[in-house]
This record gives structure tokens, C-alpha cells and sequence, in this order.
């Protein structure tokens, strides 16, 4: 079976990565040459830790020859399912939506990997909405075993049931989750993120001590203020406005503290300071 990825960032060399080692002929597409050439290193270094590290009978090269890296959108013609790694916005995902509606057959299936936007509004630019879903995967993708399967207004059971099974050949597992802000486990996680930041706003105690709490209290391996950091500060606040937007229900609303961070230019690890200092 071929499958296609598009946008070779982050997240599209993982999932390119992950369904190459699970066998399939995989075109991983970028619209710039440098993000391929970039993404070839990292999966070629990422399959030889896997390699290493489970003692797998194949090699880098033998998984690598499966994948055609390519800025010819044209390659993925026939596919059966296509995953959109793109950029986070809605006009740029429609239209990439609509040119692989012109170029690919009529039998596949289009996966977004969005993790905020609605794939009902996706499947409805397109000529088959029945063959659109949500495919989310996690942050760093050969890592983690969670995929959210999002079925939009018209996405077919038939759709859902395939990507079921991909999921399931990529050694992931999904949960079915209805088309909605966040789908389920960022809706459940940004509101304890902001309820960390809540505290700490407060006064209530340090960001060492919430962490300490959470980590000790509830079983789990990052604190909620270091995992601000780690996400971004900036990403963070983008994706709490959408979902207060979207609901414009107040329980959403933002800590202060997290804008303020955000405005000083502040984003957490990546510019050295956030909750903490790196
Ligand atoms: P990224 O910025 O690392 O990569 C995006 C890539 O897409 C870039 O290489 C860019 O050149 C390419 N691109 C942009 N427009 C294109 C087009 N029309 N055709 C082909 N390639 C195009 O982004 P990242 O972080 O990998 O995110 C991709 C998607 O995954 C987004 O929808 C994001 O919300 C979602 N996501 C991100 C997570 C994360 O932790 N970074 C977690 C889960 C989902």
C-alpha cells in the first residue's frame, strides 16, 4: 500500500518515518527542497536509533528506500491516504485541500494532522468530504503511541475504518473523537495548563512547587509550567484564543500571566525563558 505525507516539518518526518518502518511505500512532499534535505537526516538518524535500539533485523537504507521525498505533488496521485502536515491555517490547508482533490484519485483518503482546526470546514472544501478526517498525532511522533481519529460532519464509517487500521499498522493506538475545538486531549490538557498558570498567578505557590505537586500527586512525568515551556508559550496562548473563540465560553479564559510572558517575548525553552529560566 502507498501512503503520502505532506509538509516534511516536525511532525511530517515522523509520521513519514513511522509508516515507512511499518512497511509502506511512503512519498513525503515538501513545497521547499531544504526542509526535505533536513528531514532526510533526521529520519535517517531517528531509523538508526530504532534499529539500534530494538535490535530490528533491517537496516536505515532498506526503510529509507521506501520513501520518495519530492516537492512534485504529482507523486502522490495514488495514494490511499494522504496525511496534511502543513502549516496551522485553515486557507492554507483548503487549498493544498483542493489541488490533491484535482491530483489524486478518486479512492484516497485525506488525513489532516491539525491540532486546532476544524475538519468538517476542510472536508467541505473539498469535492469528497466523505474521504476527510482528522489523523492527530503527538508530539515527537515515533515516541508517542496516541492517534485522535477525528471524524468530521460527513466523513464516512468507511474512512474512519481504514485510517483505523493504518493507525493500527503503524503500531499506534487511535480514539474516535467527533469533530470539536481540541478534540480531546488538549481540551482536557490546555485547561490544566491555564489552571497551573491560575495558581501561580495567585501566589498560591512557586512554579517549582506546582510542578513538584502535579508530578508527585497525579503520576506524571513533566509539571504543567514546564510543559508550557516546552510547548511554547506563544503556540500556547494561539491555541487557548481559538478555543475561547470558538466556544466563547469564559471558563477559557486566559491567565494574564501567560500574555504578559507572551508580550515580553518570553516563549518558554525556546527563547530561554518562560516559567523558568533555561
Ligand atoms: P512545521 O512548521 O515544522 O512543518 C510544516 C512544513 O510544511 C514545512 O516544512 C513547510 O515547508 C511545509 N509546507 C507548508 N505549506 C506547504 C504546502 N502547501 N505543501 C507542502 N508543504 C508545505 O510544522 P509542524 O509543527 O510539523 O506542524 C504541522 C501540522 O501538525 C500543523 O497542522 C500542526 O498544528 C500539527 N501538529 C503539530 C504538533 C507539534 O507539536 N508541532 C503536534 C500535533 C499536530
Amino acid at each position: 500500500m502507498k501512503v503520502a505525507v505532506i509538509g516534511s516539518g516536525i511532525m511530517g518526518n515522523g509520521i513519514a518515518q513511522v509508516m515507512a518502518m511499518s512497511g509502506y511505500e511512503t512519498v513525503l512532499v515538501d513545497v521547499q527542497q531544504e526542509a526535505l534535505d533536513r528531514a532526510k537526516t533526521t529520519m535517517e538518524k531517528n531509523i538508526g536509533r530504532v534499529v539500534d535500539k530494538q535490535g530490528l533485523e533491517t537496516t536505515v537504507e532498506e526503510v529509507m528506500q521506501r520513501v520518495q521525498l519530492t516537492t512534485d505533488i504529482q507523486h502522490v496521485s495514488n495514494a490511499e491516504v494522504v496525511v496534511e502536515a502543513i502549516v496551522e491555517k485553515m486557507e492554507a490547508k483548503k487549498a493544498l485541500l483542493q489541488q490533491l482533490d484535482e491530483v489524486c484519485e478518486p479512492k484516497t483518503i485525506f488525513a489532516s494532522n491539525t491540532s486546532s482546526l476544524s475538519v468538517t470546514e476542510m472536508g467541505a472544501a473539498t469535492k469528497r468530504p466523505d474521504k476527510v478526517a482528522g489523523m492527530h498525532f503527538f508530539n515527537p511522533v515515533p515516541v508517542m503511541e496516541l492517534v485522535e481519529l477525528v471524524k468530521g460532519a460527513d466523513t464516512s464509517d468507511e474512512t474512519m475504518a481504514v485510517l483505523q487500521r493504518l493507525t493500527e499498522a503503524m503500531n499506534k493506538q487511535s480514539i474516535l473523537v467527533n469533530d470539536a475545538p481540541l478534540f480531546v486531549v488538549n481540551r482536557i490538557l490546555i485547561p490544566m495548563l491555564s489552571e497551573a498558570m491560575f495558581v501561580y498567578e495567585e501566589g498560591i505557590a512557586s512554579a517549582e512547587d506546582i510542578d513538584q505537586g502535579m508530578k508527585l500527586g497525579t503520576n506524571q512525568p513533566i509539571g504543567p509550567l514546564r510543559l508550557a515551556d516546552m510547548i511554547g508559550l506563544d503556540t500556547l496562548l494561539a491555541v487557548q484564543q481559538s478555543l475561547l473563540d470558538e466556544t466563547g465560553d469564559s471558563k477559557y479564559r486566559i491567565p494574564f500571566i501567560l500574555k504578559k510572558l507572551v508580550r515580553a517575548g518570553h516563549y518558554g525553552r525556546k527563547t530561554g525563558r518562560g516559567f523558568y529560566q533555561y
